[in-house]
C-alpha cells in the first residue's frame, strides 16, 4: 500500500493541472487515470481534436472560397479526409504525451485504471486486465469530468447517430447531417463538416442559438452561419430517430407542439449538452452529496461534504470549459497546501471556435437588465476597424458594457475573426476592476483587431473616433 497526501482521480484538464500544482507545492501526489492517455476529454475527444479539425477545415474553406479573392490561384483543391484526420490525431498524441511528460517531470505519480473511493483516505484502482491495488491517502481531488447527455429514446452508435466524439471521428463527409442542438458543439462541429461539403441542418429547441450568450450576439451570429449555408429550425424538438438503410429518419415536430414533419440524414449529432461523470466511483458507499443535476455538491473550497474529499471540473457546479477545470485545479491544490487559492467566476472567458468566432466574459445585457443594473453600452462593427478591412474580414462587432455609474467593465462581447484571442485583454482589464475608460485611454498597436475593442470602450463614453 503506498501513502499520497493527495490522489487526484481522472486527468483531464482540471485533475493534471491540480496534480502538478500539488507537487509544486510539495505534496506526495499521484494521479489515476481510466483512459490510455491523459487529458482528459478536452485533450483526447474534446477541445484539441475539434479545434484541429476546425483549423483544417477553415484552411480548405479558405483555399476552396477564399483564396481567389486574394489573387491565389492554387488549381482544383482536393480533400484528403483521412490525411486532415491524422493531422488532427498527431495534435492530440503532443498534446496528451505532453501531459505525461510534465506529470512525470513534476514527480506525480500515475496509476491507470478505474479508481473507486473505497472510503475516506482510500482509493481503489482497477486495472483494465482486473488487477487490484489500493492508495492510501491524506486528500483525494475528484475531476472525473462529464459525459454526453442522451436524448431519451435516441440511441448513440457512434456510426449514423453520433456524439461529439463519433463527430469528430467520421470517415467520410455526410452528405445531410442533421445537428441536434445549437450550443457549442453544434455550431463547431456543424461549421467542421459544411466546410468540407456537408448540407447540415441545426434543429434547436429554444428559439435562439447559443443559449446563454449575449442575445445580440446570438442573433447575428445565427444570421452569419445561415449565411454560410448551415439551415436553422429553431423552437423545435427532435422526438424521434429512426435509423435503417445505412441513414436516419429523424422526426421532429415544434416545440411548442403541433405537425409532426420528418427530415432524412445520413449523419445525426446529439449535441443537447453534457452531464457530469460519477459512475462506479462509489460515492453513494462514502456518502458524498450530489445536487439534483448529478453535480458533486461542494463548498467554495471544493471540498465535499465528506472530509478530504474535494471535487473539481466538470464534474461540479458552473460553466464547463477546460480553462474553468483548470484554474479550480490550481485553486484546491493552492487550499490543500495551506495557501488561498481561489477563482474569480464573474471573469471566466466563453469562446466559440467558428468563423468567425464567438467570445464573451462577464455579463450579458440580458442579464444585466435582470439584475437591475444600469449599464452603458459601446458597440464598434469590424466594418469599421482598418485591418479586419484589409484582411477582408469584416464580420462582426465588439460590445462593451459597462456600469451606468462607475463605468466599470462589467462584460465584452464579441462576434468576429480572432474574437477568442480579444477577450483576453478584457479578461485581464475586468480582474483589475478596469472601467471602460481605462480601456479606451489604453494605446492599441495599428493596425490590429484590437483596435475595435478600444473602439467599443470609446463608444461606451459616446465618443468613438472610427464610426
Ligand atoms: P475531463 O476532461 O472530462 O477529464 C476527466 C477524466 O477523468 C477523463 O479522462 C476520464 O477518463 C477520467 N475518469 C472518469 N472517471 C474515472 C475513474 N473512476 N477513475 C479514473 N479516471 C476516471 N472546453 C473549453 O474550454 N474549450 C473548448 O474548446 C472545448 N471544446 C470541447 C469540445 C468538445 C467536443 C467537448 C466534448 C468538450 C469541449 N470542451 C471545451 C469542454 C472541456 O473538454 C471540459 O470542460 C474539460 O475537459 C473538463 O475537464 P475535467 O478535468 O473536469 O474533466
Ligand atoms: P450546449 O449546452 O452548449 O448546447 C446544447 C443545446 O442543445 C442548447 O442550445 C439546448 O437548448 C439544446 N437542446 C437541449 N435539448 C434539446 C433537444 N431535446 N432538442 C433540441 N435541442 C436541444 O451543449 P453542447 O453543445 O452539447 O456542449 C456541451 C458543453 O461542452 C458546453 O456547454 C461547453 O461547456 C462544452 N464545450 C465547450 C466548447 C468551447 O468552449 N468552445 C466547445 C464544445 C463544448
Amino acid at each position: 500500500m503506498s501513502t499520497y497526501d493527495l490522489v487526484v482521480i481522472g486527468t483531464g484538464p482540471g485533475g493534471y493541472v491540480c496534480a502538478i500544482r500539488a507537487a509544486q507545492l510539495g505534496l506526495r501526489t499521484a494521479v489515476v487515470e481510466k483512459r490510455a492517455t491523459h487529458g482528459g476529454t478536452c485533450l483526447n475527444v474534446g477541445c484539441i481534436p475539434s479545434k484541429a479539425l476546425l483549423h483544417a477545415s477553415e484552411a480548405f474553406e479558405e483555399a476552396t472560397k477564399h483564396f481567389p479573392d486574394l489573387g491565389i490561384d492554387v488549381g482544383t483543391v482536393k480533400l484528403d479526409l483521412a490525411k486532415m484526420q491524422g493531422f488532427k490525431a498527431e495534435g492530440v498524441a503532443g498534446n496528451t504525451k505532453g501531459v505525461e511528460f510534465l506529470l512525470k517531470k513534476n514527480k506525480v505519480e500515475t496509476f491507470h485504471g478505474t479508481a473507486k473511493i473505497a472510503g475516506a483516505g482510500r482509493v481503489e484502482v482497477t486495472s483494465e486486465d482486473g488487477g487490484n491495488q489500493m492508495l492510501e491517502t491524506k486528500n483525494i481531488v475528484i475531476a472525473t469530468g462529464s459525459d454526453v447527455t442522451r436524448l431519451p429514446g435516441v440511441e448513440i452508435d457512434e456510426t449514423i447517430v453520433v456524439s461529439s466524439t463519433g463527430a469528430l471521428e467520421l470517415a467520410a463527409v455526410p452528405k445531410r447531417l442533421l445537428v441536434i442542438g445549437a450550443g457549442v458543439i453544434g455550431l463547431e462541429l456543424g461549421s467542421v463538416w459544411r466546410r468540407l461539403g456537408a448540407e447540415v441542418t441545426v434543429v434547436e429547441y429554444l428559439d435562439r442559438v447559443l443559449p446563454g450568450m449575449d442575445g445580440e450576439v446570438g442573433k447575428q451570429f445565427q444570421r452569419i452561419m445561415a449565411k454560410q449555408g448551415i439551415a436553422f429550425k429553431l423552437s423545435t424538438k427532435v422526438t424521434g430517430v429512426a435509423v435503417a438503410d445505412g441513414a436516419a429518419t429523424v422526426t421532429v415536430e415544434p416545440a411548442a407542439g403541433g405537425a409532426a414533419e420528418t427530415i432524412q440524414a445520413d449523419v445525426v449529432l446529439v449535441a443537447i449538452g453534457r452531464v457530469p461523470y460519477t459512475e462506479g466511483l462509489g460515492l453513494d458507499g462514502v456518502g458524498v452529496r450530489l445536487d439534483n443535476k448529478g453535480r458533486i455538491e461542494t463548498d467554495s473550497h471544493y471540498a465535499t461534504n465528506v472530509t478530504g474529499i474535494y471535487a473539481i471540473g466538470d464534474v461540479i457546479a458552473g460553466p464547463m470549459l477546460a480553462h474553468k477545470a483548470e484554474d479550480e485545479g490550481v485553486a484546491v491544490a493552492e487550499i490543500l497546501a495551506g495557501q488561498s487559492g481561489h477563482v474569480n467566476y464573474a471573469v471566466i472567458p466563453n469562446v466559440v471556435y467558428t468563423y468567425p468566432e464567438v467570445a464573451s466574459v462577464g455579463k450579458t445585457e440580458e442579464e444585466l437588465k435582470k439584475d437591475g443594473i444600469a449599464y452603458n453600452s459601446g458597440k464598434f462593427p469590424f466594418t469599421a476597424n482598418g485591418r479586419a478591412k484589409a484582411n477582408g474580414t469584416t464580420e462582426g462587432f465588439v460590445k462593451v458594457l459597462a456600469d451606468a455609474a462607475s463605468d466599470r467593465v462589467l462584460g465584452v462581447h464579441i462576434v468576429g475573426a480572432d474574437a477568442g484571442n480579444l477577450i483576453a485583454e478584457v479578461a485581464v482589464a475586468m480582474e483589475f476592476g478596469a472601467s471602460a475608460e481605462d480601456i479606451a485611454r489604453t494605446c492599441h498597436a495599428h493596425p490590429t483587431l484590437t483596435e475595435a475593442v478600444k473602439e467599443a470602450a470609446l463608444a461606451v463614453g459616446k465618443r468613438a473616433i472610427h464610426v
